[in-house]
């Protein structure tokens, strides 16, 4: 799809979000606060309404009643890791639409454990996630991360790690996920975290590239199943076809990829969308 096209059906949305959520408050604080107070309070008011808050409301959003993935244990898992300890978590204080703390403790652990010599993420935000897990490396391992170009002054990807030292393992990439050529990184990582696109469509787009990525002794992980609807959905879908699942008391989906067999598998997937 042309980028203009994408990013008309992006701020059309974004409209049609605004205006679901729009009532008397809105107009009383552009009025008497200005537009960014209104806009604030527009976006807040539609995430709510799209289910990123009131967690304690979840279940009576329709979308969450049909949880797919089978829950596992992150020690059912990946056996052998310590998952009652916590790792050391730098900038453990939530971050809006970040991942947990205890999430971040997940990750940590398993890519302490794997010992990758590279791991992918997708959507660095601020990268404290990204942070995180370069800090869980081996000596030689990457952390590669990608999010979109820069716009100053308002972008701030990845300031988390600018001046820390654990800076020299983080490669930062900038574009667009779908249109980045992914082919010198192709079957290289040992963890791919998928955490940029949230709509069905872009969700399973970054899933059919991770599946390129990924290494046998690996696995994929996603953020938001449970907390963004298009991700959900479509990790509901896969499961119906490979066995991801959804790591109890997170909103993390999870594939591992035990062997060469399984990463030729999510490989047909990647070339066809399905495993015909
Ligand atoms: C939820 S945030 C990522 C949070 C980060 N992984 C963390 O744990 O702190 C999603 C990020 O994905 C980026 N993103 C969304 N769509 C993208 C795309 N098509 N290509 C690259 N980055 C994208 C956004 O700019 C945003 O910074």
């Amino acid at each position: 799809m042309p980028e203009e096209t994408h990013s008309l059906k992006l701020r059309l949305r974004q409209l049609g979000r605004a205006i679901a959520v729009m009532n008397l408050a809105t107009v009383w604080l552009l009025v008497s606060k200005g537009p960014k107070v209104a806009v604030e309070y527009l976006t807040q008011s539609a995430r709510y309404f799209h289910g990123f808050g009131f967690i304690w409301r979840w279940h009576e959003l329709p979308w969450r009643h049909h949880y797919r993935l089978p829950k596992a244990s992150a020690a059912s898992l990946f056996p052998g890791v310590d998952f009652d300890h916590s790792p050391e978590v730098w900038f453990p204080f939530p971050r809006n639409l970040g991942v947990y703390t205890h999430e971040l403790g997940v990750l940590a652990n398993v890519v302490n454990r794997l010992q990758p010599k590279r791991v992918i993420e997708f959507g660095t935000a601020e990268g404290r996630t990204a942070l995180n897990l370069a800090a869980y490396l081996p000596a030689e391992g990457e952390l590669v991360t990608i999010d979109m170009p820069p716009k100053p002054p308002t972008n701030y990807v990845g300031f988390f790690y600018w001046n820390h030292p654990l800076k020299s393992k983080i490669k930062q990439l900038h574009g667009d996920i779908l249109r980045f050529d992914w082919s010198t990184y192709r079957n290289s990582a040992g963890v791919v975290f998928c955490d940029a696109l949230d709509d069905y469509e872009g969700s399973r787009e970054e899933t059919r590239i991770a599946f390129g990525l990924v290494q046998a002794g690996g696995a994929i992980f996603w953020h938001d199943y449970g907390s963004a609807e298009g991700v959900t959905r479509m990790l509901n879908d896969l499961s119906r076809e490979l066995p991801v699942c959804h790591i109890e008391g997170t909103t993390l989906g999870c594939l591992a990829v035990p062997d060469e067999h399984a990463r030729e598998r999510l490989c047909r997937w990647s070339a066809n969308g399905s495993e015909r």
